[in-house]
């Protein structure tokens, strides 16, 4: 008998799960600790997996940062005490963050936000100990900024001018859109997505540069934060459709 491929969702939860355990056996997860919990359909089972371990007694304590609305609702339903970045229980800073991510190069560069979560997922995994990345296998790319198109979050006021100073970066710009909402689409902090492809062949596109990149686009008036994440080098557990895990 022959085991059936595992489809990208069960990866999403096999990764998710699988690292949960993997990082309260190596205690990088422990009692108490103040954790910073991500965004999307991969982040989603490690919050599920979290609170099934502190439903059975096997955690305790643990103090949760989300990274949007849809986690700080996952959590407020499975049980998970939350609390702001800047509450007295957390103090600005934390043990340890999880997330998916949209793409992952071999030196684990990173592109998130296409869930439009990224600058609290940014602030969250920039102030924690330790990050940690789980992902299904179609992630792990040997190169980012030409596939899948990086998320740019602006202020609404800033949407053409910011447009502009991209594409001057060799960017190929589009405002993201709404699904079931006409319009654009406005984020968890009330701006918008410019989403960017650096087309090999652009005119005026050099060689993409994740590290410098995600200072310049930065330094464009009127952009609130960027979708890469070089910053914080993350663990990274990549489960494969035969099931396997691979920690990075
Ligand atoms: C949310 O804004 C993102 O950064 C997600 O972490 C990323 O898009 C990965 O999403 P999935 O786990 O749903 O693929």
């Amino acid at each position: 008998m022959t085991n059936e491929p595992l489809s990208p969702a069960d990866q999403k939860k096999l990764a998710a799960r699988f690292a949960i355990d993997d990082l309260v056996a190596r205690g990088e997860i422990a009692n108490g600790m103040k954790l910073g919990l991500g965004t999307g359909s991969t982040a989603m089972p490690a919050v599920a997996r979290l609170a099934e371990l502190l439903r059975s007694g096997s955690l305790s304590g643990i103090r949760a940062v989300a990274t949007s609305f849809q986690t700080t609702i996952a959590c407020e339903e499975l049980g998970i005490p939350v609390f702001s970045l800047n509450s007295r229980e957390i103090g600005g800073c934390l043990d340890l963050a999880i997330d998916g991510a949209d793409e992952i190069t071999p030196d684990k560069r990173l592109i998130k936000g296409g869930g439009a979560a990224l600058l609290l997922e940014k602030i969250v995994a920039y102030n924690a100990a330790r990050f940690v990345i789980v992902a299904d296998a179609s992630k792990a790319v040997p190169s980012i900024g030409v596939k899948f198109p990086l998320p740019v979050e602006v202020v609404a006021e800033a949407r053409v001018s910011a447009t502009r100073s991209l594409e001057r970066l060799g960017a190929e710009v589009r405002l993201r859109e709404g699904v079931r909402k006409a319009g654009p689409v406005v984020t968890d902090n009330g701006n918008l997505i410019l989403d960017c492809l650096w087309k090999p062949g652009t005119a005026g596109a050099r060689p993409f540069d994740p590290d410098e990149m995600e200072s310049l686009i930065n330094a464009v008036a009127g952009v609130v934060e960027n979708g890469l994440f070089t910053r914080n080098v993350p663990a990274v557990y990549i489960a494969r459709a035969d099931g396997s895990v691979d920690r990075r």
